[in-house]
C-alpha cells in the first residue's frame, strides 16, 4: 500500500462497479478501499471479491478512510448521492452519467461542490482514451480541414437484451439519449464544442421484454422516446445529425463521422476508449487509420477516476469535468423536450397539376 493513494468507495456495486474495480486496480495511484450499496448481500459479495470493507452508504462516506467516491448507482441517485459526499466533507467525487436527471440540479450540484471545494469528475472518461484523443489531435492539426458537417448514429437493441434489471434505462428523461447518449454528446462536445438543437422528432415502442436473468421474459413499460432523430448545430452553424434508438435489430450505420473541406474522419463507437480512427482525404480511393495517440494509465471505466485522483493530488480540475456533464445533459433534456413535445408540422400540400398537352 501506498502512502499518497487516493482512497476510492464505491457506492452501487452493480454491474459496472466490476470493471471500475479492474480498472482502478491497474493503477498506482488509487486504492479500493471500500464499497456500499443498498443491496447488503451485493455489497458484501463486491467486497468479498476484492478483498475490502462493505458499508452502509452513511458510514462509507467518511473522510477518515476514503477520499474519494465514485457513485456508479441508476441516474435518479447521481446527484443525491453526490451532495451526500460532498456534505460528509469528501474532497473528490465521481458520478457515472448522468451527472444529473435534471440539468439545473446538475448545475446546482456544480456550484454546492465548488462551495464545498470539493472535486467533481463525471461520465463518460471514454473521451480520454486514445479513439477520442486521436480523433480531437487529428481535428486540432487540421486533417480533415473546415468542418463542415457531423453525423453521430446509435442504433441497438436496448439494454433489456443484456441488463437483468433496465426498467430504470426507460424511466422518464432517460431512453437511449439520457442512457447512451452522453457518450455521443460528450464525444460531439469534445470534438466540436457546445451544441444546440435545432429539430428533433421522437417514437416510443413502449411494450418491452427483459431478454436476460433471472426476469427474464418479463414485460414493462418504457417511459421515455426510445427513438429520436435530432439536427444540432456547432456554436459556429455547423450542422450535426443524431440519431438514438433502441428499437434497432441491427445496423450498418457508422457511429460518428466528421466531415471536413480536406476530407472526412469516421470514429469508432465512442462508448468505448479504443478502435481506429479512420480517414479518407478528398480524392482517395481508400480509407487509412490515423495513428494513435499514446494515453497514460490503465485503459478502461474507471480512468476518469484515475484522472480524478491525479487531479487532487496535482490541484487541478477532472478532465472529464461536471461542465461538459451539465451541457449534454441539458443538451439532452431540450432534445428529449423538443422532440415530444412540439406537434408535429403538417406537411403542405402540393397539388401536382398535370401538364396540358400543348406543354
Ligand atoms: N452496466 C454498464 O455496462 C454501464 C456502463 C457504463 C455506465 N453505466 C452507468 O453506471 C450506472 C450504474 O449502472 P449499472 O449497470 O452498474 O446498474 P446496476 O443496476 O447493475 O447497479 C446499480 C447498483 O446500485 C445500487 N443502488 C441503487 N440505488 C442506490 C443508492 N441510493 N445507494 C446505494 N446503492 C444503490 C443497486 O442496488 C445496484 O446494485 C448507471 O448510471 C449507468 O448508466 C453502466
Amino acid at each position: 500500500m501506498n502512502a499518497t493513494q487516493v482512497r476510492v468507495g464505491i457506492i452501487g456495486c452493480g454491474m459496472v462497479a466490476a470493471e471500475y474495480a479492474t480498472t482502478l486496480a491497474a493503477s498506482d495511484c488509487v486504492r479500493l478501499a471500500a464499497c456500499a450499496d443498498l443491496d447488503a448481500e451485493r455489497a458484501a459479495t463486491f467486497a468479498y471479491r476484492h478483498s475490502i470493507p462493505s458499508a452502509p452508504v452513511d458510514d462509507l462516506l467518511n473522510p477518515a478512510a476514503v477520499d474519494l467516491a465514485v457513485v456508479l448507482t441508476p441516474p435518479a441517485s447521481h446527484s443525491p448521492l453526490a451532495r451526500q459526499a460532498i456534505a460528509a466533507g469528501l474532497p473528490a467525487v465521481w458520478v457515472e452519467k448522468p451527472i444529473a436527471v435534471d440539468p439545473n440540479d446538475a448545475a446546482e450540484l456544480i456550484a454546492h461542490a465548488a462551495g464545498a471545494g470539493t472535486l467533481l469528475g463525471v461520465a463518460p472518461d471514454t473521451l480520454l482514451g486514445p479513439a477520442l484523443q486521436t480523433a480531437a489531435s487529428a481535428l486540432q492539426r487540421g486533417l480533415i480541414g473546415e468542418i463542415h458537417s457531423a453525423a453521430a448514429t446509435l442504433y441497438s437493441t436496448g439494454p433489456e437484451r443484456w441488463h437483468p434489471a433496465p426498467e430504470p434505462f426507460y424511466a422518464e428523461h432517460v431512453g437511449p439519449l439520457g442512457d447512451m447518449g452522453p457518450y455521443y454528446l460528450a464525444a460531439l462536445d469534445h470534438l466540436l464544442g457546445p451544441l444546440h438543437v435545432r429539430a428533433a422528432t421522437a417514437a416510443t415502442r413502449a411494450e418491452r421484454c427483459i431478454r436476460s436473468g433471472p426476469r427474464s421474459g418479463t414485460g414493462f413499460t418504457a417511459h421515455s422516446p426510445t427513438y429520436i432523430a435530432a439536427l444540432l448545430e456547432t456554436q459556429e452553424g455547423t450542422p450535426v445529425t443524431l440519431t438514438a434508438s433502441f428499437d434497432s435489430a441491427g445496423t450498418r450505420a457508422p457511429h460518428l463521422e466528421i466531415h471536413g473541406a480536406l476530407g472526412t474522419l469516421a470514429l469508432p463507437d465512442p462508448n468505448f476508449h479504443t478502435g481506429d480512427v479512420l480517414h479518407r482525404p478528398y480524392g482517395a480511393p481508400t480509407w487509412s487509420v490515423v495513428a494513435s495517440v499514446a494515453t497514460a494509465g490503465p485503459l478502461g471505466r474507471g480512468m476518469g477516476v484515475v484522472d480524478l485522483a491525479q487531479a487532487l493530488h496535482h490541484g487541478r480540475s477532472a478532465r472529464c469535468c461536471p461542465q461538459r456533464a451539465e451541457r449534454i445533459t441539458r443538451l439532452a433534456q431540450t432534445l428529449i423536450a423538443t422532440a415530444t413535445a412540439h406537434p408535429p408540422v403538417p406537411a403542405q400540400v402540393i397539388t401536382n397539376t398535370p401538364p396540358s398537352p400543348s406543354q
